[in-house]
């Protein structure tokens, strides 16, 4: 038996668009059973909507990769254990394609590096910058070179929480991506540029000040602002109760909060009484990050 534990992430971090993003401790499970009939069974908190047949996206994931490597589609018996809420911008896809890519890689031999199937990963979603975290953990930068994705751990196990807010609606990240710009002007990109400076100063130096003006966006996020009523004016409260820094999760609608330990409850409050106002119903979870990327055990 093989089980692959996945960790559920989040993009942009604000302004690292595409590139910037960490790992957070809720995980998806994928227990691959071999030489057993075809079969996957759903269990977890999120299983509603995620198909059982062949169009499961781990299962997918799985016959991309054997195809790639020219291995036989072995007969396996799947239990996917979903924790990660589907369609808010925590990493679910994404967690699918790199457990679907380590289960099917090891059932194979494990022909491929964790480096490989990266960019496997990263050709599969179209950015790395919820899979680079979801395989490597902790806090990641991911940079599109000649030669592919180059991952980089900049801080693996930070010392900071996570108030994670989940609004009960689901977003698209076509949607999300679909009502950005196809341009950027000058000025905003230099914005994006130091600010992404800044907030890699901050996780290599562990210097949680500057997470505050680093974790500012011009690129997307007061872009996204009309796709989750409330969202600027929640940023800001939680900016006041006590947070670090704070972001919009991905393309939403999550919003992340990146704080100390002592200031989850304030946090957590005054996001989900924030988003409230503006009829948005959601609901905080405290998370730390996770710094072990997907992990691999066979028994
Ligand atoms: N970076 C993507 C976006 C989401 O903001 O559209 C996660 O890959």
């Amino acid at each position: 038996m093989i089980r692959v534990k996945i960790p559920a992430t989040s993009a942009n971090l604000g302004p690292g668009f595409d590139c910037l993003g960490l790992a957070l401790r809720l995980h998806n499970t994928i227990t691959v059973d071999p030489n057993r009939p075809f079969q996957i069974c759903l269990t977890g908190s999120y299983s509603d909507g995620i198909p059982a047949d062949e169009s499961n996206l781990v299962w997918q994931t799985m016959c991309h990769l054997w195809e790639l490597i020219h291995y036989p589609t072995p007969s396996v018996a799947l239990t996917l254990e979903n924790h990660i809420p589907p369609a808010r911008g925590l990493g679910s896809s994404s967690a699918a394609i790199v457990g679907g890519l380590l289960a099917a890689n090891t059932l194979a031999g494990s022909p491929y590096t964790k480096y490989e199937l990266l960019q496997v990963a990263n050709t599969l979603e179209g950015h790395p910058d919820n899979v680079t975290p979801a395989l490597y953990g902790g806090v990641t930068l991911s940079v599109p070179a000649k030669s592919g994705i180059i991952p980089r751990v900049l801080a693996q196990s930070p010392n900071l929480k996570a108030v994670v807010v989940i609004p009960d609606t689901l977003l698209n990240t076509e949607k999300a991506r679909g009502i950005l710009p196809p341009h950027v002007s000058r000025n905003d990109a230099v914005f994006n540029i130091s600010h992404v400076g800044l907030l890699i100063e901050a996780f290599i130096r562990e210097d949680y000040s500057l997470l505050k003006e680093g974790m500012r966006d011009v690129l997307h996020q007061n872009q996204r602002a009309i796709l989750l009523p409330g969202m600027l004016e929640t940023i800001e409260s939680a900016l006041k109760a006590g947070a670090y820094g704070v972001a919009l999760s991905g393309s939403g609608p999550t919003l992340i909060a990146l704080i100390a330990e002592s200031s989850k409850k304030e946090v957590s409050q005054s996001m989900v009484t924030t988003l409230g106002q503006y009829g948005v119903n959601a609901q905080a979870i405290v998370l730390e990050i996770d710094s072990c990327g997907a992990t691999l055990s066979i028994a």
